[in-house]
């Protein structure tokens, strides 16, 4: 399925009437399912008033990284950065948190709610280099619509 159907299915979930996590646990499942090179899709959110991320819904295996402090790993790198963090080899980077072996890649892209930055959606696949421009745009949107049900 290509991104624009996906984005159709996408606001399908966010405008149903299930909780937000059943809402995000969807979303997640639909990407994993849908895009072959996405193994690990998840989200993670800033924890309460604390400089950390807090693991929400996820789809794929699960990980023992379920607090990630701010400047820690990927993840952590892009709570404080606000940019998209792209990871063509996950080998090349020193800052970097090992979920499992078997991950190659990985892209975060920040969740943005009225300005802040307030979680993210993380994405980790057994593919070397498979992320281009078209899925930082499409998780963009992603975000973007999950930003709509939060509060
Ligand atoms: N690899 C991430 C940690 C989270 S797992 O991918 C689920 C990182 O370096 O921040």
């Amino acid at each position: 399925m290509m991104f624009e159907a996906l984005k159709t299915k996408a606001t399908s979930i966010i405008e149903s009437n299930s909780t937000v996590d059943e809402r995000l646990l969807a979303i997640c499942k639909l990407l994993k399912e849908n895009v072959s090179y996405y193994d690990w899709v998840g989200f993670y959110f800033k924890n309460g008033d604390k400089d950390e991320l807090k693991l929400g819904p996820y789809a794929g295996a699960p990980t023992d990284h379920t607090i990630i402090p701010f400047g820690k790993g990927i993840c952590g790198q892009v709570a404080i950065s606000n940019q998209n963090f792209v990871v063509p080899d996950v080998k090349a980077q020193d800052n970097y948190i090992a979920c499992s072996i078997t991950v190659k890649s990985e892209i975060v892209v920040p969740l943005f709610l009225n300005g802040e930055n307030i979680g993210q959606i993380d994405i980790d696949s057994n593919t070397k280099d498979p992320f281009s421009e078209a899925d930082e745009r499409f998780l963009e949107y992603i975000n973007e619509k999950v930003a709509e049900i939060l509060t």
